[in-house]
């Protein structure tokens, strides 16, 4: 068995920021509440108009990744792309940076697990580099959020929260196995699917139906039951964390940095204090882009590279909540 490695990041984010005090001419909302309800101060969302796609932000954030890994587009084996919100609905982004970044005719795989889309794209791919199937793959997490968002305040409870953006990182395989991708776990429970959801466009609905409906389909916007989740995020973050740092005989004091997934900085602040993390050891990043979602971890990872927080042979700890539900961590000796 090999070991795989990360060995690039990259990421982009659109230039458009949107602050809280511009969304309150939007909908009945207020700086005061996103920030005490969320920490989230401004997100980025695209410009209509702008040539930024979910596709294409993926594709932005890969070169970066690509080209800091020391490697070609030709040297990538496979493609994993992770994200809820795809250009089309099908075929998946994946088969589009094949052909953005005109690599060879690689396979490319989309993984449909939302918040916790990269946690299970990142694990995905580890699971080809140990097996000897592939030596570099490139692993994306992007979304495009606000092109689909309700912008009313009927919508304020979801609107305010989401992002949009996007990570990549090129995992590499690697001969030491003291480091790198030390495991990965990943969990589900569809029974609560219907409690963080977006509905439409579905098979379930028949064209005629379509077609013959009135008015406006409140079915294409996402929908958050915000305390339920919130509830359950809490507890499945702690969880995530300790299977992770068990699994590897690791405890809560050999932790270098935790990043979770960017839902709600009060649920990131929460897990803080029950580890008794110090300020240096969670990295948060949810104030300036909102929830981007299956992009929100490896937006951060890859600023936390950029700014020097990641050092030789530390211990990094990814983990998501969200919907699904899903959850799940990765543990990176680095
Ligand atoms: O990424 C996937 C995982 N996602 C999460 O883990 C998110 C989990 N949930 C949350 O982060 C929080 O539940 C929210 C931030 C979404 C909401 O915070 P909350 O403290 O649970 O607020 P709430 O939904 O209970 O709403 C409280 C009040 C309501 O008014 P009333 O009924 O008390 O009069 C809402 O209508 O706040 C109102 N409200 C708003 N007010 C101003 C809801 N959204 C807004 C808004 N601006 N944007």
């Amino acid at each position: 068995m090999y070991n795989s490695k990360i060995t690039g990041l990259g990421h982009y984010v659109p230039d458009n920021i949107v602050t809280n005090t511009e969304l309150s001419k939007m909908m009945d909302t207020n700086d005061e509440w996103i920030i005490e309800r969320t920490g989230i101060q401004e997100r980025r969302w695209v410009k209509e108009g702008s040539e930024d796609t979910t596709a294409v932000m993926g594709a932005k954030a890969a070169r970066i990744a690509i080209k800091r890994a020391g490697l070609t587009k030709d040297d990538i084996d496979f493609i994993v792309f992770a994200t809820l919100s795809p250009d089309y609905f099908f075929p998946g982004c994946g088969v589009q940076i094949q052909d953005m970044l005109d690599m060879p005719t690689i396979g490319a795989l989309d993984v449909r697990n939302q918040c916790s889309g990269f946690i299970y794209a990142l694990s995905t791919a580890d699971q080809f580099i140990k097996t000897g199937m592939y030596k570099n793959i490139l692993v994306i997490g992007a979304e495009l959020h606000s092109s689909g968002l309700d912008k009313t305040t009927r919508g304020r409870g979801i609107s305010v929260l989401f992002g949009d953006g996007a990570g990549a990182c090129v995992l590499s395989r690697s001969e030491d196995n003291s480091k790198g991708i030390l495991s990965s776990h990943l969990h589900s429970e569809g029974k609560y699917a219907d409690k963080l959801i977006v509905e439409s466009p579905s098979s379930k609905k028949w064209v005629p139906e379509i077609i013959d409906s009135e008015g406006e389909d409140i079915s294409y916007f996402p929908y958050m039951d915000g305390t339920f989740v919130f509830k359950h995020a809490v507890v499945r973050f702690s969880e995530a964390i300790m299977e992770g740092l068990s699994a590897n005989n690791l405890t809560v004091a050999d932790l270098d940095l935790f990043i979770p997934h960017q839902a709600n900085l009060r649920i990131s602040q929460f897990v803080q204090r029950k580890f008794k993390l110090n300020d240096d050891q969670v990295y948060n990043n949810i104030m300036s882009y909102g929830n981007t979602t299956a992009a929100s971890i490896i937006i951060a990872l890859s600023e936390a590279w950029e700014k020097g927080k990641i050092k030789d042979n530390d211990l990094v700890v990814l983990a998501a909540f969200g919907s699904g539900f899903t959850w799940g961590s990765v543990v990176i000796r680095w």
